[in-house]
Parts: structure tokens; C-alpha cells; sequence
């Protein structure tokens, strides 16, 4: 509004990928892979259930995955009514209800505009380096509790080691995202395989985090450092994708 240039997307970008169910409308137009879901604003949204079990139950609007617990894995319907009793009304929000992708996961950080959008190695996410007892999804508990920088867990492989197709696939997945969803400078989306081995898009983090620290676990500066980019060089990349797009260099 102040005509003051700024790094990354716009507020109408920002606003859409906050919110996940709006983000997969607009991925479905566009016939890009993303599990089926429901909005989930009372226990009466559950009357049209359809979806097939397991399914994963989150707060619509959040990230760093905030209200995604163990207990967001639900396999049954009983199960689905007592999650969502017990926390609608402690996030006062929507949840989006999705069926589980079971595959591998990875993660795309890109950088750039137009003809000059990169995607940095993939990260995986190990889930090997959870306890057994844990469901495979990069939970609070996973990014929080049983991850910390006194005692890491090896959770990211990066490059992941993937047969050349199914990457150059997964990349390309990631870059039509980002362009749908007219996201500027840099963004990290998240993509799991499907029960068929195809990848799917989870979600779109427009604002990825950057934890300057290498002993936390971040997965931006992970796929950088993977490329021989620093943490500065990181940030400077970004500013110059920015000062680019705005005429500046
Ligand atoms: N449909 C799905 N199928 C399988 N796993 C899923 C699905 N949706 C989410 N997950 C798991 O839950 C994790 C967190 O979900 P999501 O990325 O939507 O949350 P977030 O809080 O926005 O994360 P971020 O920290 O990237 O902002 C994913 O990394 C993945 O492991
Ligand atoms: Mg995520």
C-alpha cells in the first residue's frame, strides 16, 4: 500500500495458503495431486462423512505444526467425533479433515521468479528416527518434543535419495504450485507420495522458517546447505529474487 517493496508473496498469496482447504480448491481446479478433505466446523460436519480411513485432522489455519499431535492420525469415525470435541473449541477454527497419504515424504524449498524459480534438493523426512509407537507424521511432538537441539534426531535426509524420474516429477509438482498459487521469491511446499506412489501436495508454506541455528533441525536451510548456499547467502538469494522482480537490480 506504501509502495514499498517487500520479499516474498503478496497478502492475497500469504492469505489463501494460511488458510489449507481454500490452498486445495485451488490446487484441485488446476488438477494438481492433494488428498480428499472435509471442513470440519462442528460435530455436525461430520453428517456427509465420506472420506476413506486413516484420516489426519488439523487446525485449519496454523503451521510449525501447532495442534497436529499423534492423536491427529484417526482411523475411525468415534475417534474422529471425540479429536474434533476436544478441539474445536480449544483452537476456535475450522479442522480440515484429509485422507492419510501413506508414502514417503519430502519437502521443495524454492527460490526465484518466472524463468529463474529453483527448486534446492529435496528434503526427506525420516521417520525411522521417531519412537515405534509414533504414527509417521511430522508431528508437534516430533518437530518439538522428541527433536531438540540438545539431543537432534537425524529426521532429514537431504538430497533425498530418490530414482531420477520420481524426483524430477516431485520438483516439478512443487514449481506448478508455486506458480498457481502466485507465490513470489521463495516458498517450501510439503509432498507425500499416495497409496499409488504418486505425490501429492500437502501443503504450502509461502513464509517458510529458517532457524539460523544448523543443530536445529530447519528444513530451508538443510536444502540450501545441500546446494553449498550458506544461511546468508540463503537470505541474500532471497532479496536479490525480490530486488529482481521489483526492477531494483
Ligand atoms: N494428508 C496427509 N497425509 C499424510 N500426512 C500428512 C497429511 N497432512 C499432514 N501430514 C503430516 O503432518 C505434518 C504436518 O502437516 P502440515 O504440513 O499440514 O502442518 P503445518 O503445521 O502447516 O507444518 P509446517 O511446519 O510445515 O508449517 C506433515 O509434515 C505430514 O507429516
Ligand atoms: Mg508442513
Amino acid at each position: 500500500m506504501l509502495s514499498i517493496p517487500y520479499t516474498g508473496s503478496d497478502p492475497l498469496t500469504l492469505s489463501l495458503c494460511l488458510n489449507k482447504a481454500r490452498t486445495k480448491e485451488v490446487l484441485s481446479y488446476h488438477k494438481i495431486n492433494t488428498p480428499q478433505f472435509l471442513v470440519a466446523d462442528s460435530i455436525n460436519s461430520l453428517e456427509n462423512f465420506q472420506l476413506t480411513f486413516p484420516v489426519i485432522v488439523k487446525p485449519i489455519a496454523e503451521g510449525s505444526s501447532k495442534g497436529i499431535f499423534n492423536s491427529s492420525y484417526v482411523e475411525s469415525i468415534d475417534k474422529l467425533s471425540a479429536f474434533l470435541n476436544e478441539n474445536l473449541s480449544k483452537y476456535l477454527q475450522p479442522f480440515i479433515i484429509e485422507e492419510f497419504l501413506p508414502g514417503r515424504e519430502f519437502t521443495a524449498a524454492i527460490i526465484g521468479n518466472n524463468n529463474d524459480t529453483v527448486v534446492l534438493p529435496l528434503v526427506e523426512i525420516n521417520y525411522t528416527e521417531l519412537p515405534d509407537h509414533i504414527h509417521p507424521i511430522y508431528s508437534f511432538e516430533a518437530k518439538w518434543i522428541y527433536d531438540t537441539s540438545a539431543n537432534p534426531l537425524d529426521i532429514f535426509t537431504c538430497p533425498a535419495k530418490l530414482p531420477e524420474s520420481l524426483e524430477r516429477e516431485i520438483k516439478d509438482l512443487a514449481i506448478k504450485t508455486y506458480d498457481v498459487l502466485n507465490c513470489k521469491d521463495w516458498s517450501r511446499i510439503d509432498i507425500r507420495l499416495d497409496k499409488n506412489g504418486k505425490p501429492a501436495i500437502i501443503e504450502v508454506n509461502p513464509i517458510p522458517g529458517i532457524l539460523p541455528n544448523p543443530e536445529d533441525n530447519s528444513c530451508f536451510p538443510k536444502a540450501a546447505k545441500a546446494q553449498g548456499i550458506s544461511y546468508v547467502e540463503l537470505v541474500n538469494k532471497v532479496l536479490d529474487a525480490a530486488a529482481e522482480r521489483h526492477g531494483l537490480i
